[in-house]
């Protein structure tokens, strides 16, 4: 079993066999998040995109414990040239990495020269197969209709945001739950700035395609 854990925002751990794996770390600055940067232990930081509240605390938690980046070849390009090791990828690749696969996928969003990182890139989601399981991060995103092939992939849990403004509201993560069939679905990237206010159990109620598990900050799943 594989020990998913929320932080808050889009952020997560995964625990698989001797491997902790963190997904977009936004700890400093988020009022809502679950743990300290500097109490992160971790060997692989998984990052969607540039913008800080998913690059977050990446470069501080990469140097403390010597962990490897896994992200869109932009992201992988600064954190090198930041002396950060990383593992370079991009959109529709995925890699065998010691504890598991990762593969990158769409994810219709942005960010660009302006933004916490002076670059351009293209946002991606991971789907993270651990112990013959698959999770799928979606990152920031509208609703697509290519989550129809991230279905077909066969998915345990899926993290979807449903905060509305910058990513899918809860109506059209709705849809896409009915797009990716996932046995578990959590909700993410919602209720830590005023912009992304929403009901999670709005999100719940109308979910039929899937169990809805709403992780509080802490909560743990077993995947
Ligand atoms: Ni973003
Ligand atoms: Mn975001």
């Amino acid at each position: 079993m594989a020990t998913v854990k929320y932080l808050g925002h889009s952020c997560f751990t995964i625990v698989t066999g001797g491997t902790n794996l963190i997904i977009d770390p936004f700890l400093t600055g988020n009022p809502l998040a679950g743990a300290k940067a500097a109490d992160i232990k971790v060997d692989y930081i998984l990052v969607t995109h540039g913008h800080g509240d998913h690059f977050g605390d990446t470069l501080e938690i990469a140097k403390k414990n010597d962990a490897t980046v896994i992200g869109p070849n932009e992201i992988a390009v600064y954190c090198q040239a930041n002396g950060v090791d990383a593992h370079n990828m991009h959109i529709g690749g995925g890699w065998n990495f010691p504890f598991g696969r990762v593969k990158l996928t769409i994810a219709h969003h942005g960010y660009s020269a302006g933004d916490d990182l002076d670059m351009g890139g293209s946002p991606c989601g991971f789907i993270i197969t651990v112990e013959g399981k698959k999770i799928y991060h979606a990152g920031d995103t509208g609703l697509f209709m290519d989550m129809q092939l991230i279905g077909e992939e066969g998915i345990e849990l899926a993290l979807l945001p449903i905060g509305d403004n910058f990513t899918m509201g809860i109506d059209d993560a709705v849809r896409a739950v009915s797009f990716i069939k996932p046995k578990k679905v959590v909700p993410m990237h919602y209720n830590t700035f005023d912009l992304i206010k929403v009901d999670p159990e709005e999100f719940k109620s109308k979910v039929t395609d899937a169990k809805c598990v709403i992780m509080n900050v802490g909560d743990t799943l077993e995947v």
